[in-house]
């Protein structure tokens, strides 16, 4: 099983599945996101990126994001540093867009804390499911500051503007069940459940033709960017792509024979 240890990020990937693991590991500092942390995560994600590029069909199926130890996902931006940053160089963008813009799809697992810069993480990912007791919020206007890798857009998008500004505004922590009904989680589980529950998701997303499930992300995440002309242009694109892969074939053949389709990711 491919696997590394960064400085501050752990990795593997399971070739039976392509379900990858991505672990931030400071768990000391409720893994907040120091620059060596961010340049990790973004470094695990090129390399899952590399082994898929080099692979025959696809390696990865799906990315789960997790923190290390019992406490946290991740308490935000590492507030030590903010000091020694200058004005205008301090970004947390490319390490909050780096699961949007991942090839296949990103679960955020969330126990424990999740905030400031660890929930904009989490809210870049496709999917996430947290513990009934984690803890959701935007820290920074307690620090007189404001979420500055995303944030406030795509809660914004996900919760409305409203929920978006309640939240931010009074830096208050919501629980995982509170969380799962506004929509910011897709399901809040008893923390014992959580592993199993991320697991069985993974594998469900694992077990369905790759090249559909990377379209679907695709154009998903252009429904937010575009108008709804150009994104019905797009799909359609995408579709007669997809049409012509060899996956694609081999779904129809399967149905018509009334047997499981062999996905090839090709
Ligand atoms: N940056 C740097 N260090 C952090 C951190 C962060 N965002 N969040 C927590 N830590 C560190 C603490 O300083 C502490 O370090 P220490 O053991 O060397 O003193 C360690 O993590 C454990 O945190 P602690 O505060 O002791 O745990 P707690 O359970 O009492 O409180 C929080 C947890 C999350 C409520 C509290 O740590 C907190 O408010 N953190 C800041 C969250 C924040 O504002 N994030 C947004 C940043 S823009």
């Amino acid at each position: 099983m491919p696997s590394e240890s960064l400085a501050t990020v752990e990795w593997d990937l399971d070739e039976d599945t392509g379900i990858a693991t991505i672990m931030l590991n400071r768990p000391d500092v409720l893994n907040a996101l120091s620059s060596q942390l961010r340049e990790d995560v973004i470094t695990a994600f090129k390399t899952l990126e590399r082994l898929d590029d080099e692979s025959d069909g696809v390696a990865v199926s799906v990315v789960v994001l997790e923190g290390a130890g019992e406490k946290a996902f991740c308490a935000g931006a590492d507030i030590t540093e903010f000091s020694e940053v200058q004005t205008g160089s301090f970004n947390m963008s490319p390490v909050t867009s780096i699961a949007e813009e991942f090839v296949a799809p990103v679960i955020a697992k969330i126990d424990g804390y999740c905030l400031g810069g660890g929930l904009e993480v989490a809210l870049s990912c496709d999917f996430r499911f947290a513990s009934e007791d984690a803890l959701f919020g935007f820290s920074e206007v307690n620090l007189g500051l404001i979420p500055g890798g995303g944030g406030t857009q795509r809660l914004a998008e996900l919760v409305g503007p409203s929920r978006a500004k309640r939240l931010s505004m009074t830096g208050e922590k919501i629980d995982g069940n509170k969380a799962a009904e506004d929509g910011i989680v897709n399901e809040a589980v008893p923390e014992e459940e959580l592993d199993e529950t991320v697991q069985e998701f993974a594998q469900e997303l694992s077990g369905q033709p790759p090249l559909s499930i990377r379209s679907l992300k695709d154009v998903v995440n252009r429904s937010q960017e575009v108008s709804l002309a150009e994104g019905r242009r797009y799909e359609r694109r995408v579709f007669d792509i997809l049409q012509e892969t060899e996956d694609a074939d081999e779904g129809t053949t399967a149905f018509a024979e009334d047997r499981e389709p062999e996905w090839q990711g090709k």
